[in-house]
C-alpha cells in the first residue's frame, strides 16, 4: 500500500495533554508540528485522572488560548485539608505562600487542548497501529504508523518529542548505556470512585488513619472523586457501594466534622503507585516530556502540573535548537544537541522536587503494610509538626502549589 508522507518540523508521539501543548506552543513560535496518538480521542476524554492544576498550568492553558473553560468551570481552591485519625488542620495556601491550585479535571484539561489544537487545523492521528520511530540518532528522524483507516503513513522531522506516557515505547529508544531508569513501587494503590452526590467538603481533604488512607476530591455539584488505599491486587468488584463509603468514613473519624455525602457509585478503578525518572529526557533528535520521562504517585497531585512544567522548559529550547540548525550546515550523525540536553537538566531539577515532595506526601499520608503502634505515632508526630506551625504548613503549601521556575 502506498505510503503516506508529512514534513514538519517536530514529530510529537503521544496526544494526550503534554503532546498538545507542545504542538500549540510551538505554532505559535512558527515551528510546525504532527502528533500521532494509539488511542481514540474519545478514550482518552473518558479517562479519570488528577484534577488538581498549579497557577502556572492554568496560566499555560490561558496563554495558549485554548478557550477559558478552566477559568469559569474549574473551582480555585486556596487551601485543603489534612485528616489524621480524625483530627482535621486545615493549610491555607493563599495566607501562607499568595498562591491557589485548581480544579479542572484533567481529561477537560485534554479536551480544551484537542480541540483547540484541531480547530486550528493541526495535524493529528488518533488510533494508529504500529507506530516505529526511526533514526533519533541521525539529522533525519522519521515516525512510521498506520492510521485509523488502515493507511500506512510516515512523518519526517527534524526532532522527534516524546510524550507518550508512562508506558512509553519512544524512551526505550534512548540506549541503555546512556540510560538510568530511576523507580520505585510501593506496597499499596488507590481504589477511586466517581459517585454522584453533593460535594461533601469545599475543599480537597488528604486523610490518614490507623485503617489508611483516604482522599475526598470534587468533579461538580453532582459527582464527586473519592479515593482510599487498597491493597494493589485488589478486585474493585469485591467492594460493594457500602462498604466504600463506610471505610471511608472511617478514615475520616466516625464520629468527626466530617460526614460524607453518599450516592450511586458509577465508576471504580485501582490505580498503581509508582515513583520513576529516566536520565537524561533527551538523546539525538529525541525528548522526552510528561509521564513518558518520569511518573509520580497521585498523592501530591503533580503529574500533569510537571508534565506541563517540561513544556515550559522545553518550548524556549526547541525554537533554540531550530535557530542553531539554520545556521549549521548538515551532518549526517547527530550528537544531542545543546539546548535539548539544557532542557533535560533544568526539567530533571524540577522532577526531582516534585519526586520527593509525591514520596513524602505518600508516606506522611499512608499506612505501610507492616506498620507497629511506633511507626503510626511517629507519623502523628510528623502531621502535628506540619499542621501546627506554619513553617510546617508553608512548606507543605509551598510543595503542594507548585514551586515558580
Ligand atoms: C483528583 O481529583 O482526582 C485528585 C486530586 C488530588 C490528588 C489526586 C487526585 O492528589
Amino acid at each position: 500500500m502506498t505510503e503516506h508522507r508529512t514534513r514538519v518540523d517536530v514529530g510529537i508521539v503521544g496526544g494526550g495533554p503534554a503532546g498538545l501543548m507542545t504542538a500549540l506552543l510551538l505554532k505559535r513560535r512558527g515551528i510546525s508540528a504532527a502528533v500521532i496518538e494509539t488511542r481514540t480521542q474519545e478514550q482518552i476524554r473518558h479517562t479519570q485522572r488528577a484534577g488538581i492544576l498549579e497557577a502556572p498550568t492554568v496560566n499555560m492553558l490561558v496563554e495558549a488560548d485554548v478557550g477559558s473553560r478552566v477559568l469559569t468551570d474549574g473551582h480555585e481552591h486556596e487551601g485543603t485539608v489534612l485528616s489524621f485519625d480524625g483530627i482535621q488542620r486545615r493549610i491555607d495556601f493563599q495566607a501562607l505562600v499568595g498562591r491557589s491550585v485548581w480544579l479542572y479535571p484533567q481529561n477537560e484539561v485534554f479536551h480544551d487542548l484537542a480541540t483547540a489544537w484541531q480547530r486550528e487545523g493541526g495535524e493529528i492521528h488518533w488510533a494508529v497501529t504500529e507506530t516505529t520511530v526511526e533514526g533519533i540518532d541521525t539529522a533525519a528522524p522519521q515516525i512510521t504508523f498506520t492510521d485509523a483507516q488502515g493507511q500506512g503513513r510516515s512523518i519526517e522531522a527534524d526532532l522527534i518529542v516524546g510524550t507518550d506516557g508512562s508506558r512509553s515505547m519512544c524512551r526505550k529508544l534512548i540506549p541503555e548505556d546512556v540510560r538510568t531508569d530511576h523507580f520505585i513501587s510501593y506496597p499499596f494503590a488507590w481504589f477511586g470512585i466517581l459517585c454522584e452526590a453533593p460535594p461533601t467538603a469545599p475543599e480537597l481533604i488528604y486523610a490518614n488513619s490507623e485503617i489508611g488512607f483516604a482522599l475526598i476530591s470534587q468533579r461538580n455539584e453532582s459527582v464527586q472523586r473519592m479515593y482510599f488505599q487498597c491493597d494493589p491486587d485488589t478486585d474493585p468488584e469485591e467492594w460493594t457501594e457500602e462498604a466504600i463509603f463506610d471505610h471511608i468514613q472511617q478514615v475520616l473519624g466516625v464520629d468527626g466534622e466530617v460526614q460524607l455525602k453518599r450516592g450511586p457509585i458509577i465508576e471504580k478503578t485501582v490505580l498503581p503507585f509508582r515513583s520513576y525518572v529516566c536520565d537524561p529526557l533527551s538523546h539525538g533528535r529525541l525528548v522526552l516530556a510528561g509521564d513518558a520521562g518520569h511518573t509520580v504517585p497521585p498523592t501530591g497531585a503533580k503529574g500533569l502540573n510537571l508534565a506541563f512544567s517540561d513544556v515550559r522548559a522545553l518550548v524556549p529550547r526547541v525554537a533554540e535548537f531550530f535557530t542553531e540548525l539554520r545556521e549549521q550546515t548538515p551532518s549526517a550523525v547527530v550528537e544531542t544537541p545543546e539546548p535539548l540536553r539544557q532542557y533535560s537538566r533544568t526539567a530533571l531539577d524540577r522532577v526531582w522536587k516534585a519526586q520527593n515532595f509525591s514520596y513524602w506526601a505518600t508516606n506522611l499520608l499512608h499506612r505501610q503494610p507492616e506498620e507497629n503502634p511506633f511507626t503510626h505515632k511517629r507519623r502523628r508526630g510528623e502531621f502535628d509538626a506540619i499542621t501546627q506551625s506554619v513553617h510546617g504548613q508553608a512548606y507543605f503549601a509551598d510543595s503542594y502549589t507548585g514551586w515558580s521556575d
